[in-house]
């Protein structure tokens, strides 16, 4: 059962990526220019993709993968060019417009498809793998283990996910990002130390057959997440 926390941080979560930042969103993860500070979170997040997509086999034909909280989808993609039957989610109906937008000709194939709604929802299926790439950043630490508990009850391999590590570097840019005016600022990204999720992690019943593996931390300008793999 969903928290009423995580309930209160999904409908921001919408409100935010359907509306304030759809054009900021739009525009970070295709190859218009950027300024400085976006340029550095755009090669940040190519690292990071990279590094979750290196985790999955190289040949995904037949494994079905969901990508939870998938944005414009470039991991659907990228995933779907591998093979895998992808199933993409996301909260934002307009981003969710784009994805498919953008990704047309791969969807006409019938091995992708973009949907709107909560990736928790039951009626999603099952998976080999589950990918959640910076969308579960913005809940906290006690609903994000809760969410990969659930999550995990639906994969048979892995459950790939990234977190904010709780850093000073981190903490600073938060104090940086308070300064800007609250209509445009996203809703607050909750770091957690890796010690802490690995002992909430431990602690989860649902994840009680599972462990911890491979991990690795991105830090590049104004971009920084850590990925950690699930697997049974
Ligand atoms: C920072 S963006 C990352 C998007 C994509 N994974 C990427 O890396 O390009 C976070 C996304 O997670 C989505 N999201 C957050 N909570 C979600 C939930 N409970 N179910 C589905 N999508 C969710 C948001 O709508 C947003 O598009």
């Amino acid at each position: 059962m969903p928290t009423i926390s995580y309930l209160e941080r999904r409908g921001e979560l919408e409100t935010y990526f359907d509306r304030t930042a759809v054009e900021a969103w739009s525009k970070l993860t295709s190859d218009a220019p950027l300024g400085r500070i976006r340029a550095t979170v755009r090669e940040g997040r190519e690292q990071m993709l990279q590094t979750l997509l290196s985790w999955l086999p190289q040949d995904l034909t037949g494994m079905r993968l969901l990508d939870a909280g998938c944005g414009t989808g470039p991991l659907a993609v990228q995933a779907a060019r591998r093979g895998a039957k992808v199933l993409a989610v996301d909260l934002s109906p307009t981003l969710i417009g784009l994805a498919r937008k953008r990704a047309a000709t791969l969807l006409e194939a019938g091995d992708l498809e973009f949907r709107v709604g909560d990736m928790l929802k039951h009626e999603l299926g099952r998976f080999d793998y589950i990918v959640a790439m910076d969308s579960l950043i913005h809940y906290t630490a006690r609903d994000m283990t809760r969410v990969l508990g659930l999550l995990a009850t639906r994969s048979e391999r892995a459950v790939l996910f990234t977190f904010a590590p709780r850093t000073l570097p981190l903490a600073l840019m938060h104090m940086v990002g308070r300064a800007f005016p609250r209509k445009d600022r996203a809703p607050a990204i909750e770091p957690v130390s890796p010690a802490v999720l690995h002992r909430l992690i431990d602690s989860e019943t649902t994840l009680a057959a599972w462990h911890a593996g491979r991990t690795k931390r991105i830090v590049n300008g104004f971009y920084m997440s850590e990925a950690l793999e699930l697997t049974l």
